[in-house]
């Protein structure tokens, strides 16, 4: 079996990508406003749901539950341009990583097509 993304990743280079994507995310004029829980615990939680959407242990739903991520994206009404800016942002955390481009383009098209199933309005 092919080793998971989570194996070729390791869990700091995981670390770093989330805490690249949220310095972002936090400051981005469109979607930044979203994000109001404190900046650690959200971290935190993604770094859980990451490692195992990667294919590592299931931390995440050991603490959380199933993640049922559009359900749980529901109270935050996110568009199309949303989903777009999100994805922008992980694009450039995970450019910024020491890793091979190989493996960049295979973490970042893991993410496109949850990123567009977030998308509950229009406007
Ligand atoms: C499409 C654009 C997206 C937007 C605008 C968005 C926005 C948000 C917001 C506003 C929260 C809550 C933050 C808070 O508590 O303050 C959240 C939580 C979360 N998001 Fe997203 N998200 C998007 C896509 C994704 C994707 C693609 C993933 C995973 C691959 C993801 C994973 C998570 C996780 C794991 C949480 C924490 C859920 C929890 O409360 O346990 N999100 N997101």
């Amino acid at each position: 079996m092919e080793p998971s993304l989570f194996d070729r990743l390791g869990e700091p280079m995981i670390h770093q990508l989330v805490d690249r994507f949220y310095d972002r995310v936090f400051v981005h004029p469109l979607i930044g406003r979203l994000f109001k829980t404190d900046k650690e615990v959200i971290k935190e939680k993604q770094r859980l749901f990451l490692t195992q959407f990667f294919g590592g242990p299931s931390l995440y739903s050991n603490q959380y539950g199933h993640p049922k991520l559009r359900a749980r994206h529901l109270p935050h009404p996110i568009t199309n341009d949303d989903a777009e800016a999100w994805l922008s942002c992980m694009s450039a955390a995970i450019t910024s990583l020491p890793i091979e481009e190989s493996l960049k383009d295979e973490v970042f098209k893991r993410f496109v097509p949850t990123a567009l199933f977030m998308v509950n309005t229009d406007q």
